[in-house]
């Protein structure tokens, strides 16, 4: 066990039987030294900063009926809405108030927001903020209009690949969905130039350890600048509603061992890890994550942005908080700034 945790340390990679063998066996000693490793990998290019950024949930419309997701679109019980261009723009500004310098604008794959659309809300983000970034959340959609959506301003792109096994993919999509769609857009999405983020959730119903180390060894090909882990949480309105969730303790390991991994990657404390867990977010940031998302989504919608039961919508949730989550930070010797954020790659003058 530590010849693997060498390896992993020396060579950032493991072999896929490896992985499994890393996982199968790992414990409390072992995760320990993984977590003092990211978190010391972390401060070579980070230091102690952790990085915020404002998720706006503008749409809760989805042509997906992903097996998991909340606001699939079977839920008869999800109430949906759309924000407007002006709420959108609404939030950035008082996001900016704040302190706020990265908006992520997350949605399901609403056909309402057409290419053009979504290029002109991201062009005028670009052109009120200009010292701001623009990450985008809005699923499949061809090169082109990816493309599109680049030239229009946008920064960063967040799409998880869910799971890097096929067989395990059509066990949580419909047939509709695949994953080598998947791996294309992500592939094309770097091509672009954006800032990638892939990632998956822990403890998705069908998950194994070999399905695991499959993610991992995507991870290690696609390199992406960004990673989201967070634990699977059912969904009563789902198909998967009897499953069981994910477990905290198995989403910190990954969260070192993507950090050591991936050096300089940007890793959030994900919302979904706070909602299993009180302090989800600070054992997050103290396992090798750097980021967090806090929600900058109108107070009325909140709510309905339910992609599994009990999501966080106050509290560290929303803007207004960022104060309380600075102090937290600090509590536990971090310091949140007001920075765009970008990997220490592709920083930007
Ligand atoms: N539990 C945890 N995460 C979920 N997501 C969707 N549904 C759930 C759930 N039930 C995650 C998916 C998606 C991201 C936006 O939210 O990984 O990519």
């Amino acid at each position: 066990m530590t010849e693997l945790v060498e390896k992993l340390k020396n060579n950032k990679v493991l072999e896929k039987e490896e992985f499994v063998y890393l996982l199968q066996n790992r414990n409390e000693t072992i995760a320990d030294i993984l977590k003092n490793e990211a978190v010391a990998v972390r401060k070579e290019h980070y230091g102690n900063k952790i990085y915020v950024r404002g998720l706006i949930e503008f749409t809760n419309y989805c042509k997906n009926d992903c097996y998991y997701c909340g606001i699939r679109r079977s839920n008869a019980n999800a109430e949906r809405y759309r924000l407007t261009k002006e709420e959108i723009l609404a939030c950035c500004a008082d996001g900016y108030e704040t302190g706020y310098r990265t908006f992520v604008l997350q949605g399901g794959e609403d056909g309402f927001f057409t290419e053009e659309k979504i290029s002109d809300i991201v062009y005028s983000i670009k052109e009120k903020h200009p010292d701001c970034a623009v990450t985008l959340s809005v699923g499949e959609h061809p090169k082109k209009t990816y493309k599109a959506w680049f030239d229009a301003g946008a920064d960063r792109y967040l799409l998880r690949h869910e799971t890097a096994d096929a067989c395990h993919y059509s066990k949580l999509h419909p047939e509709k969905l695949t994953l080598e769609n998947r791996k294309a857009c992500l592939y094309d999405l770097k091509e672009i130039g954006f800032q990638v983020g892939c990632g998956f959730m822990v403890g998705s119903p069908f998950q194994s350890f070999e399905t695991l180390a499959k993610d991992l060894l995507f991870i290690n090909e696609l390199s992406p600048q960004m990673v989201g882990l967070g634990p699977f949480i059912p969904h009563h309105d789902t198909p998967f509603k009897d499953e069981r969730g994910g477990e905290l303790e198995l989403c910190l390991f990954l969260l070192s061992v993507v950090r050591i991994m991936l050096p300089k990657v940007l890793l959030p404390a994900t919302t979904a890890l706070g909602t299993i867990h009180p302090q989800g977010r600070e054992l997050g940031i103290l396992s090798g994550a750097n980021v967090c998302m806090p929600n900058l989504s109108p107070e009325s919608v909140r709510k309905k942005y339910m992609l599994y039961d009990n999501k966080l919508s106050s509290g560290k949730e929303s803007a207004q908080y960022l104060a309380q989550l600075s102090d937290d930070m600090e509590k536990i010797g971090y310091r949140v700034v007001v920075d765009r954020g970008d990997h220490a790659d592709k920083t930007k003058q």
